[in-house]
């Protein structure tokens, strides 16, 4: 059993771009999806949907939907992640459709990165990419829309954290435009 604090989950989290030529158990896959799923959504409608891919031919293909990004193929496996539109849009009207499954969706994700992390796994938010290709790649219907790709394998690269903006320009007091000092 792995006891990783939730601090040291976020800050050793790296977007990682380079794997291990090692197969992802099923074991391993499925708690990572088990931690996804207990992200907060609104009104619990969970509107994700995942797609696990291993075929060698079907990672190509949303390397290429990703603009090229070709070190999606080399991941042991990706996993789609969809928001199904209509799962929320039925209570929520226009903004379950193009706020709240986006953003409940998110939340699935972040939670499947420190899980992975947590497990000794590494990923990345893949963004870019032509959604009618990829939804057409992973067979998803019209109300499912592609929110991200992620490889998923052991890290075989080390990044350095990226630089985060200081929290005095993102956090305002009270008012937007009102310094927090601390
Ligand atoms: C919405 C979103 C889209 C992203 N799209 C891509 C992408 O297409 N390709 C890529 O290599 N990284 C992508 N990333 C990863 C970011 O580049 C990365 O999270 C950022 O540089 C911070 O690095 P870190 O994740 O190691 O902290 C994306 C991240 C997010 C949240």
């Amino acid at each position: 059993m792995i006891v990783l604090d939730v601090f040291e989950a976020i800050h050793g989290r790296r977007s990682i771009r380079a794997y291990k030529d090692e197969p992802v158990p099923d074991n391993v896959l499925k708690k990572i999806l088990e931690a996804a799923i207990m992200a907060p959504s609104a009104g619990n409608l969970q509107p994700w949907e995942f797609v696990i891919i291993r075929d060698r031919e079907r990672k190509e293909r949303l390397a290429m939907a990703a603009l090229g990004q070709m070190f999606i193929a080399e991941a042991p496996v990706v996993i789609v992640v969809g928001a199904d539109k209509d799962r929320t849009s039925w209570r929520y009207g226009e903004r379950g459709e193009t706020l709240y499954c986006i953003q409940d969706t998110a939340a699935a994700i972040m939670n499947l990165m420190l899980a992975a992390y947590a497990l000794g796994y590494g990923t990345c938010w893949i963004g870019a990419f032509h959604d009618d290709e990829v939804a057409r790649i992973v067979g998803f219907p019209k109300n499912v829309r592609p929110v991200a790709i992620i490889p998923l394998g052991k890290p075989d690269e080390k990044p350095r954290a990226p630089p985060r903006m200081p929290l005095e320009k993102v956090v305002h007091l009270e008012k937007y435009g009102n310094r927090w000092k601390q």
